[in-house]
């Protein structure tokens, strides 16, 4: 008898699905299958991939209701999260399927002989080992999944527990629409139990992960010499100069900090403050998170549910820290179950918890600093190196400040994101390795091999 996992709902505790809970002995039989059929996949033309790759975006398409509403329950979004999610994802495999068409082979002439050239085209890694983080349960599933297979792979998928009810119904969606089924399996289950078989299998040719810098770093450790690509935590800092313009740099602050109810890697994570403008800075952020209003169901409040009890108790416990160093709560600060009321942290100490951790949260510290030069240093002093940014009139002094930055990312005047999915996104430092955004996750779910032609 299978085994299953019961999914409840951040919202109000009701059980959104049940999804089989996998073994070790199911992911090395998945890896067998997947391998098998991606060997005859790697030399299929270019538009049978392509034909495939679009099923991903017709099943997004016609399922979009139905995968949006999931993601409400499931997750604890907006339904215009939800739905944003759906679209933007079909977006990024219609943009997947453009980029391949236009990758050409790399030709490299022999400057000592002109008889002699070399092609450089690009060949199929095998199996793709995806690894979906609850987040973006779609979205950070699909920007694997749709490179993977344009560049001839097939693809294990692992989602996150939490996540794992809206993945299948999608994978159904999928078969049902006649994409053949060797080419992806979805494996539901305990990461504990199935971490070492899933990263370790001799026939896994790729681990495209994104999720916490703990369970990244885990992975690195476990597999062989393989391709990685790591999308992993961030603790972005927000500079603001003393030329900014406050009101902008505090409608940017507020939307990146508490976007799904600030559970995204991109959220912005501290605020480094000029003192100087720091007492009108902090009022109008104010005003801007007084306009979300309480915590609540996401289908009537912009700040939902955090995704489980433990990511709402660590809220709890970073607000309390900060109290205890000497932070004062603006706004806020308040835990009710999973619900955690927008809350706003001035004269944070750099040392308090919730500067150093990822809150992962709608919890928000200003951290007041001299000049640009503190602010710069304090920012710096991270595990984390996702993306930055840095508000100011001058566009110089911006420029000055984001060189500054050990980030993957910095935006000049304007929030934290990844988007859009053309544009390079990478982490630095215990943010990740590798880099996605539609071209280059092409090219990372393939390798070099190069043909020389000699007269
Ligand atoms: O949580 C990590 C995601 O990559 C953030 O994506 O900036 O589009 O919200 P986003």
């Amino acid at each position: 008898m299978t085994r299953t996992l019961t999914i409840t709902s951040p919202i109000d505790g009701s059980v959104v699905g049940t999804v089989p809970r996998r073994t070790a002995r199911d992911v090395r039989t998945a890896y067998s299958r997947l391998a098998k059929a991606q060997r005859e996949f790697a030399s299929a033309p270019l538009a049978e991939r392509l034909r495939v790759t679009k099923l991903l975006a017709t099943t997004l398409l016609e399922n979009r209701k139905k995968l949006a509403d999931l993601l409400v329950r499931e997750i604890g979004k907006t339904p215009a999260e939800a739905d944003t999610e759906v679209i933007r994802t079909a977006d990024i495999v219609t943009g997947t399927i453009r980029e391949a068409k236009r990758q050409r082979p790399e030709v490299i002439k022999d400057a000592g002989n002109p008889k002699r050239r070399q092609e450089v085209g690009r060949m199929p890694l095998g199996v793709v080992l995806a690894i979906s983080p609850f987040n973006y349960p779609i979205n950070l599933a699909i920007t694997k999944l749709a490179p993977a297979l344009a560049a001839g792979n097939a693809v294990l998928w692992k989602p996150s527990t939490q996540g794992s009810v809206v993945a299948t119904r999608f994978a159904q969606g999928l078969y049902a629409a006649g994409f053949p089924r060797q080419l992806l399996a979805v494996i539901t289950g305990s990461g504990s139990e199935l971490g070492e078989a899933l990263v370790t299998d001799p026939q896994c040719g790729m681990v495209s992960m994104t999720g916490s810098t703990e369970t990244g770093q885990w992975i690195a450790g476990r597999t062989g010499a393989i391709p990685l690509f790591l999308e992993l935590g961030g603790n972005d800092p927000a500079i603001v100069l003393a030329d900014a313009d406050l009101d902008l740099a505090a409608k940017h602050i507020v939307g990146g900090a508490f976007k799904l109810a600030g559970q995204r890697c991109t959220a912005v994570k501290r605020v480094y403050v000029v003192r100087s403008v720091a007492d009108r800075l902090v009022r109008k952020i104010d005003a801007e998170v007084a306009k979300l209003g309480p915590a609540g169901d996401p289908r009537e409040h912009p700040i939902g549910p955090l995704v489980d009890d433990s990511a709402a108790r660590r809220q709890r416990r970073l607000i309390a820290d900060a109290r205890k160093r000497g932070a004062k709560v603006i706004r806020g600060g308040t835990v009710h179950g999973r619900y955690v009321e927008p809350t706003l942290l001035d004269k944070v100490p750099q040392r308090a918890a919730v500067v150093r951790e990822e809150q992962f949260g709608p919890v928000l510290p200003v951290i007041r600093v001299k000049d640009a030069d503190e602010a710069v240093r304090l920012a710096n002093d991270t595990e984390y190196g996702l993306q930055a940014s840095v508000f100011s009139r001058n566009a110089k002094r911006a420029r000055a400040v984001a060189d500054r930055i050990d980030a993957g990312g910095v935006h000049l005047n304007g929030p934290d994101q990844r988007g859009p999915d053309n544009f390079l996104f990478t982490g630095h430092k215990g943010s990740g390795l590798g880099a996605q955004g539609i071209r280059f996750a092409l090219e990372s779910m393939s390798k070099p091999k190069t043909t020389v032609t000699n007269r």
